[in-house]
């Protein structure tokens, strides 16, 4: 493994162990929030808008009550009232919901009913039955219909734009002026396990099985908008399967069928259908992009821009960042960046995996290869000019970056050198061959988290945080960094994680999860051990009695001497101390970190095979090396690569949700329509990370894999079409049609 950080890991980290929940996944042991069946279950389906605008003017609610399967039936007529109205926006990470607050539809996939009935068959007849009756106006979704607004809406705590450097004087310095435009399409998470609740109430306790990204967040904010005490609340999130950021929000529907429980004291269970998921609980949203980059005679950028035109919802604050994935990749002496958002009949965008990141990467890779086209240069001997040293945004140091070393190692295992200038100009049979790579970047950010470790009289250990684990590995990677902070063998850690009881680890987002958490643990294991340091070296009955707490070393269940071979194991310093446990606590943040710029790194290189005459696109290829700190399991590490890059694929080729332009309803919401990547779209790819220290982003040097795969492959991809075919990609996905 590598050394990074400031702190010597174990044994344990650097492994590439197989993920401890795998065998219970694979034998269906695994329970999620839609297994749940517990005594009396009621089941509810909501009745989803099919206008994207307008009103509801009539529900069939006699038909659907007089089907002897179903309990009842919530409109916004009869709606059951919550504590806060549900347009409140409580924290910037808390959506406004649909909780049936009037008869107002505001996007197509709105729920406008809850149906309770004795099984899900009938609570889905019943659905159908209401057979809604609208007032509709014409709806608004594309960002063409859309109507403009300006904003000072913040993405996350950031602003929306940002200035550094004199553009004008650069510009007038420049020799060439190069624009590109760039559109992406709407895109939905797809998450396999759609989201899911299973609520009930014992009295006035409050008990949830739903998948959530950030069990603390979701537990505040459920308690506030019922007016209860968190402390009401148990929240169970275990496993889910899949998340992408779509599960990181608590939506209306969660909140509907929690409320039912409560009128009709059962337990109610609420799974979305995959058509659902489209509308209520998040999107990716679309852009439209323009960078324009100036250059001197050399080929240097004295001048970056980039805009976003994109849309969000007619009542909340989502704004996809794309043009802040160009602060801090190329060196620029001016940067200008910008979003405007647009308000359309939509359901609120939100987070999807390297937000903002993966559009705006995609377009400021297209416009890099094009600016080194104009120039003359090779797309790699182009990014290396403008190689960033300091952050342009900001003026700041980076904490580490080895996009250099990336480069070099993806480069020679793809075989880039003598790659030809000019498109068209090798072939594979009759199929056009081109070559194109992109820049990888992800911010590496840390949020706050809690935990516990306690060692046992046997030697073992349990510890707890409430982790989610989406299917990346949180439960093997974290368990690995909690054994080396007790000094034992991962095997004997018991990792209780997924419930609201549980210290809190944040959210598992932005890719940071592994080093919030993982800080975290780690200092609750440490913690632990210093108390039994103190225990040992004071006793004396103890071999390590009178070492001092710098002299010695916790590994293999057992404190050792530095100064001489005598140790002590721990279960013996526990017996002696007359104690069945010992608890250690911990927390991370990232406060009174030295300010630097924080980014995994990476270099991405595509092939494709592009057929002349049918425009039929093939990824043959895809190679990409890494950046990332410290790794702490190379196998899960490599996994969450691959499951970038290959998403990546998806967003070059094949994801985009259309809306009919006259209702504004989906025509592709189901898994025939939207097109994610299968086996046969993924070809000979593969993933590598290149060693890099970190000693600031965190005392364990972890910077965070779960994003970054998705950037810089989109831009490979189109940049490959472009070298096969001398077409370049101006929107996403790349159709055939728009080749030949
Ligand atoms: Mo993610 S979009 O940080 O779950």
């Amino acid at each position: 493994m590598t050394a990074g950080g400031h702190v010597r890991l174990g044994s344990n980290a650097g492994q590439g162990l197989t993920r401890r929940d795998g065998v219970l996944k694979v034998t269906g042991g695994a329970g999620y929030a839609a297994d749940c069946r517990p005594e009396g279950l009621l089941h509810a389906v909501t009745a989803s808008a099919g206008i994207a605008r307008g009103r509801v003017t009539h529900l069939d609610v006699a038909a659907a009550e007089a089907h002897p399967g179903v309990v009842k039936v919530y409109t916004h007529a009869n709606a059951l009232p919550l504590a806060l109205s549900p347009d409140n926006k409580i924290h910037p990470f808390v959506w406004r919901m649909d909780a049936l607050q009037s008869d107002e539809v505001r996007y197509a996939g709105q729920p406008i009913a809850l149906v309770v009935a004795h099984s899900l068959e009938a609570a889905t007849e019943g659905a159908r039955l209401l057979a809604p009756q609208y007032d509709a106006q014409p709806a608004r979704v594309t960002l063409d219909d859309a109507e403009p607004y300006e904003t000072d809406t913040t993405a996350f705590g950031r602003p929306s734009g940002h200035s550094s450097g004199d553009i004008e004087a650069a510009r007038a310095a420049a020799d060439s002026h190069l624009t590109t435009t760039v559109e992406t399409p709407s895109q939905y998470h797809n998450p396999l396990e759609p989201h899911a609740i299973t609520a009930q109430w014992h009295g006035d306790q409050l008990e949830i099985d739903t998948p959530n990204q950030a069990i603390g967040l979701a537990k505040q904010t459920i308690a506030a908008f019922l007016g209860i005490d968190p402390s009401q609340i148990l929240l169970r999130s275990p496993f889910l399967g899949g998340g992408f950021g779509a599960k990181a929000i608590v939506f209306g529907a969660q909140f509907l069928t929690i409320l039912a429980a409560r009128d009709l004291g059962q337990p109610v269970k609420m799974v979305l259908r995959r058509d659902q998921m489209y509308g209520p609980v998040g999107h990716r949203a679309p852009t439209r992009q323009t960078l324009q980059l100036d250059l001197d005679a050399e080929g240097h950028i004295l001048a970056l821009e980039h805009d976003t035109i994109t849309t969000t919802s007619t009542f909340d604050q989502f704004l996809e960042s794309a043009s802040n994935a160009s602060h801090s990749v190329y060196a620029t002496s001016a940067l200008r960046t910008e979003h405007h958002a647009r308000r359309a009949d939509i359901g609120t965008p939100g987070p999807m995996r390297a937000p903002g990141e993966a559009s705006g990467s995609a377009a400021l890779e297209i416009a890099m290869d094009v600016a080194a086209e104009a120039r003359g240069m090779d797309p790699l001997a182009f990014r290396r000019l403008n190689y960033a040293k300091i952050d342009p945004s900001t003026g700041l140091a980076f904490s580490s970056k080895a996009l250099e070393e990336c480069y070099a190692k993806a480069a020679e295992a793809f075989g880039w050198e003598g790659r030809p200038l000019a498109p068209r100009q090798m072939r594979e049979g009759r199929l056009l061959k081109g070559w194109g790579m992109g820049t990888a970047q992800f911010p590496c950010p840390m949020f706050q988290a809690a935990a516990h470790a306690t060692l046992r009289a046997d030697g073992s250990a349990v510890i707890e945080t409430s982790a989610a684990d989406m299917g990346q590995g949180a439960w093997t990677a974290l368990a690995q960094i909690a054994a080396d902070g007790l000094g034992i063998d991962v095997d004997k850690v018991e990792f209780r994680s997924g419930r609201s009881d549980l210290p809190d680890a944040g959210v598992a987002g932005g890719s940071g999860h592994t080093a919030t958490a993982g800080n975290a643990l780690f200092n609750a294991g440490a913690d632990a051990v210093r108390q039994m340091v103190d225990l040992a070296t004071n006793d004396p009955a103890s071999p390590l009695f009178g070492a001092g707490n710098l002299g010695v070393t916790a590994r293999g269940g057992r404190l050792h001497r530095n100064d001489d071979d005598r140790s002590e194991s721990y279960e013996d310093i526990l017996a002696r101390a007359g104690l069945e446990l010992l608890r250690g606590e911990g927390k991370a943040s990232r406060e009174g970190t030295p300010e630097r710029a924080m980014f995994s790194h990476g270099g991405v290189f595509a092939e494709v095979l592009v057929d002349p005459d049918l425009g039929q696109i093939r990824v043959s290829r895809l190679i990409g090396a890494f950046a990332a700190g410290r790794i702490i399991n190379p196998r899960l590490a490599r996994s969450q690569l691959l499951g970038g890059m290959i998403w990546g694929i998806g967003f070059a080729l094949h994801e985009e949700a259309l809306h009919d332009a006259r209702t504004g309803r989906f025509v592709n919401n189901d898994f025939a329509g939207y097109h994610v990547p299968v086996n046969a779209d993924v070809p000979m790819i593969e993933a590598m990370t290149v060693h890099e220290d970190d000693p600031f982003v965190n005392a364990l040097g972890i910077k965070g894999v779960g994003e970054i795969g998705v950037t810089g492959t989109v831009g490979a991809i189109a940049n490959a079409v472009w070298h096969a075919t001398g077409i370049r990609p101006a929107r996403f996905p790349i159709h055939p049609e728009s080749l030949i």
